[in-house]
């Protein structure tokens, strides 16, 4: 490993950004956002490091490392209380890596009976923190200790969504989860974006699920929900080959078709991100008007779509109880739904006993990815 001796002071004056890219579905676009936006950030003259979290190694190996030759990594910050610093390995310039390998499958079952066993990463990052501008941490499709760790050490997580008919089975349970995060081990985390991927413009579904995301998060505004800021972000990545192809060469989008579709939107999302942040560095302001994106983006309400949502009360999801079905909520002026929005998320069939209150690992979700990928 080459660590990160020769690491310049960081110069853009924001705090580091720790964004976890979460969906415990598989094959919605994580491993590929992490990847090609933080080559973007990185381009942009942000000094970057990303965390692979999966045992999958997915990040790794798009960045062109082959896991089985790599000892160092996430497994051994986990489990052996190695140095962050120690660990990464600079992959490309301003880009830096800590990588995983198959070791890590072991590790949730090697953490059982640590103590604090949830906050290891963040406590290893908490050094580092100084170094660099952003980190973006590459989570597996799963809820367990792993993803975990990615919580604890985030201050932000954003949501890839593949918008089609089933893209908001799970969704609630990934928000309760977070919510369950947000108030025991880490009280600074917000679900800040969606990013939907693969996204096809021309059909009506995708828009329709876009809708009833964003009606869903203005139910939350005003709210103390974890995810009462979350937006979905108005750069979306579009379905294309490219995109597919890259990783199998090791290769970021830029590095494989530079001015592809693929390349285009990622490097959208990156200059939107930065303004954001550097923004915020610079006036002091939290958050984009929400405001402006509502007249931006106004919501539309669609009567029946196969992702019509169904409200769960949020006072179940603290709780972590398995969210039934409850008869639409109609407006309620009591001060309990006015501090916490419903959950409301159709088609959620979480099996509660995978998260007990210690959110104990959980079984993957199938793949969602689809194999009929074009180009547009
Ligand atoms: N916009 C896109 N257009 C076409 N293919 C894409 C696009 N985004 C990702 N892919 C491809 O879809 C597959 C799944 O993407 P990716 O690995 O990023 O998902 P993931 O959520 O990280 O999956 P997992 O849950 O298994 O970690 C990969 O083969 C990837 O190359
Ligand atoms: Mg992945």
């Amino acid at each position: 490993m080459s660590g990160a001796r020769n690491m310049d002071i960081k110069d853009l004056g924001i705090e580091m950004k720790t964004i976890a890219v979460l969906n415990q579905k598989g094959g919605v676009g994580k491993t590929t956002t992490v990847t090609n936006t933080a080559a973007a950030l990185a381009a942009l003259g942000a000094k970057v490091v990303v965390i692979d979290l999966d045992p999958q190694a997915h990040l790794t190996i798009h960045l062109g490392l082959e896991p089985q030759s790599i000892e160092s990594g996430s497994y051994r910050i986990l489990t052996q209380s190695a140095k962050f610093e120690s660990e990464i390995t600079m992959v490309r310039p301003n880009l830096w890596l800590l990588p995983a390998n198959i070791n890590l499958v072991g590790a949730e079952s090697e953490l059982v009976s640590v103590v604090g066993r949830e906050i290891i990463l963040r406590e290893a990052l908490q050094a580092s923190e100084e170094e660099f501008d952003y980190c973006l941490i590459d989570c597996a499709p799963s809820l367990g200790l792993l993803t975990l760790n990615a919580l604890a050490a985030a201050e932000e997580v954003l949501i890839p969504l593949q918008p089609h008919f089933l893209a908001l089975q799970g969704f609630g349970k990934l928000l309760q989860t977070i919510e369950l995060v947000n108030r025991r081990i880490n009280t600074g985390l917000t679900v800040k974006w969606i990013l939907l991927c693969m996204f096809d413009s021309r059909a009506s579904l995708p828009n329709e699920v876009k809708s009833d995301i964003e009606r869903f998060l203005h139910s939350a505004r005003g709210t103390n929900s974890a995810w009462a800021q979350a937006q979905v972000l108005p750069c979306f990545i579009r379905r294309n080959i490219k995109l597919a192809e890259a990783p199998s060469y090791g290769k970021t989008i830029f590095e494989y078709e530079e001015n592809c579709h693929g390349a285009e939107d990622y490097r959208k999302v990156a200059e939107f991100l930065h303004a954001q942040y550097q923004g915020q560095a610079e006036t002091g302001l939290s958050e984009i008007p929400l405001e402006q994106e509502a007249q931006e983006q106004p919501v539309e309400v669609t009567q029946t779509t196969p992702t019509d949502v169904e409200p769960v009360p949020t006072d179940q999801a603290s709780d972590m109880q398995p969210s039934e079905t409850e008869p639409v909520l109609q407006p309620d002026d009591t001060d309990e739904n006015r501090e916490k929005p419903p959950i409301e998320i159709r088609e959620i069939q979480p099996d509660e006993s995978q998260i007990s209150d210690e959110l104990t690992p959980q079984e993957k979700q199938p793949d969602e990815s689809e194999s009929d990928q074009q180009q547009y």
